[in-house]
C-alpha cells in the first residue's frame, strides 16, 4: 500500500503531530508513504518527498507544515486538474491523506467524486468545519489571542484607552468569541452579527459612568461594517477570497469620532497561526493522523476524520464542506450577557 499526505489552504499549529502520527501508523502496517508538497500545486507539479521514520522525527512540537502548503485549487484550471489525475496514478497511490480547511477538502471531496481513494483530515484556526466540534488550530489561536487580550488590558487601563484588537476568523467568530470571553473583552464582534456603532458607544458610556474609562473590543477580521467586510484587496484568490483586513483600523476611527476617547488598534495576524501548538492540539492531531490512516486501512474513502465529544468519528468529508459551522444566536446571547 502506497499513502500520499498532503496539506493545503492556510498552514495552522498541529499540522506536523497529523503528519507524524500518520506517517508512524502507517510505517507500523508496513505501507509506504509520501509526502505531497505544497498542497494541491504539489500533486500537479509532481513534488514530493518520501515520508520514513527520520523524516517525521523532532517536528511534533514545530509549527506550520514540513510539506509546505499552497492555496492552489486544483478545480479552477482543467489543464491543473488532468495534470494532478496523471501524477496520483503515476505515483502509484492507493490513497491520499487530505489535510486542510472547507477549500482544500472540497477539493478533495470532488477527487473523490471523480474515482480517486481520499481521506479527509480538518485543519483551520477558525474552527468554522462542520461536523467536528474541533479543529486542531483552534485552541491555539484562541489561546495566542487570550494571552494578547490579557496583556492589553493592563496598558488600556494605564492610559484609559479603548483598545480595539482584530483576531482572524474570515467567516465565523469562534476565535473572537472564545478568546474574548476567556480574555474577559467587555465587547466581541463578529462576522455573523452586524455591527452596530450605537451599540458599541453605549457599551463604552456605560462602563466610563461606572468609573471603568478602558475597555477592550475584541473584533473579528470578516465583522461587517455597514454591510460590507472590510478588505485589504479586492482581488480573489483561487478559491474565490478577498483578503480581509481594516475593519480593527476602522472602528478604531469611529469610536474616537463618535465618542472622543483615545483608541489604539493591534491587529493579531498571523502570530495567531505561527509557533507551537498547544498541548489539545498536538493530542487532536495525533488523534485525527492515527484514525486518517484507519480509515485508508478499511477502505473508508471519501471520509472525513472528526471529533465528536471525545471520540474521534468519520464522516463524509461532503457534509464537512457543505455549510460552514457558525456562531448561533443563543451562543453569542451568552456572550452578550457578559459584556460591558
Ligand atoms: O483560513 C484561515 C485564515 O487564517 C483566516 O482566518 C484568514 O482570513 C486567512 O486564513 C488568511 O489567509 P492568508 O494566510 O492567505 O493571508
Amino acid at each position: 500500500m502506497k499513502v500520499g499526505i498532503l496539506t493545503g489552504g492556510g498552514d495552522c499549529p498541529g499540522l506536523n503531530p497529523v503528519i507524524r502520527a500518520s506517517v508512524r501508523t502507517a510505517l507500523n502496517h508496513q505501507y509506504e508513504v509520501i509526502g505531497i508538497q505544497n498542497g494541491w500545486k504539489g500533486l500537479v507539479e509532481n513534488m514530493t518527498k518520501p515520508l520514513d521514520i527520520a523524516a517525521v522525527s523532532g517536528i511534533l512540537h514545530r509549527g506550520g507544515t514540513i510539506l509546505g502548503t499552497s492555496r492552489t485549487n486544483p478545480y479552477k484550471d482543467k489543464h491543473a486538474l488532468e495534470k494532478l489525475k496523471v501524477n496520483f496514478k503515476a505515483l502509484g497511490l492507493d490513497a491520499l491523506i487530505t489535510i486542510g480547511g472547507e477549500d482544500t477538502l472540497g477539493a478533495a471531496s470532488k477527487l473523490y467524486k471523480d474515482g480517486f481513494n481520499v481521506v479527509g483530515v480538518p485543519k483551520t484556526i477558525d474552527n468554522d468545519l462542520s461536523g467536528t466540534d474541533f479543529t486542531f488550530g483552534f485552541d491555539t489561536a484562541v489561546n495566542i489571542a487570550m494571552d494578547a487580550i490579557d496583556r492589553l488590558h493592563s496598558t488600556a487601563e494605564s492610559h484609559q484607552r479603548i483598545m480595539v484588537v482584530e483576531v482572524m476568523g474570515r467567516h465565523a467568530g469562534w476565535i473572537a468569541i472564545h478568546s474574548g470571553i476567556a480574555g474577559g473583552a467587555d465587547l466581541i464582534l463578529i462576522p455573523e452579527v452586524p455591527i452596530k456603532m450605537s451599540e458599541v458607544c453605549d457599551m463604552i458610556k456605560k462602563r466610563n459612568e461606572r468609573g471603568k474609562n478602558f475597555s477592550i473590543i475584541v473584533v473579528a477580521e470578516g465583522a461587517k461594517f455597514e454591510g460590507s467586510e472590510v478588505t485589504v484587496e479586492k482581488k480573489l484568490d483561487e478559491f474565490g477570497h478577498v483578503r480581509l483586513g481594516g475593519i480593527g483600523d476602522l472602528l478604531a476611527r469611529k469610536i474616537e469620532e463618535k465618542t472622543g476617547f483615545e483608541t489604539r488598534v493591534t491587529v493579531l495576524g498571523h502570530i495567531q497561526r505561527g509557533g507551537s501548538a498547544t498541548a489539545f492540539d498536538r493530542m487532536l492531531g495525533t488523534r485525527f493522523g492515527v484514525k486518517a490512516v484507519e480509515l485508508v486501512k478499511d477502505k473508508k474513502f471519501g471520509q472525513m476524520v472528526a471529533l465528536k465529544g471525545n471520540e474521534i468519528v468519520s464522516i463524509p468529508i461532503e457534509i464537512a464542506v457543505g455549510t460552514l459551522k457558525t456562531v448561533d444566536v443563543p451562543f453569542y446571547d451568552m456572550a452578550r450577557s457578559l459584556f460591558g
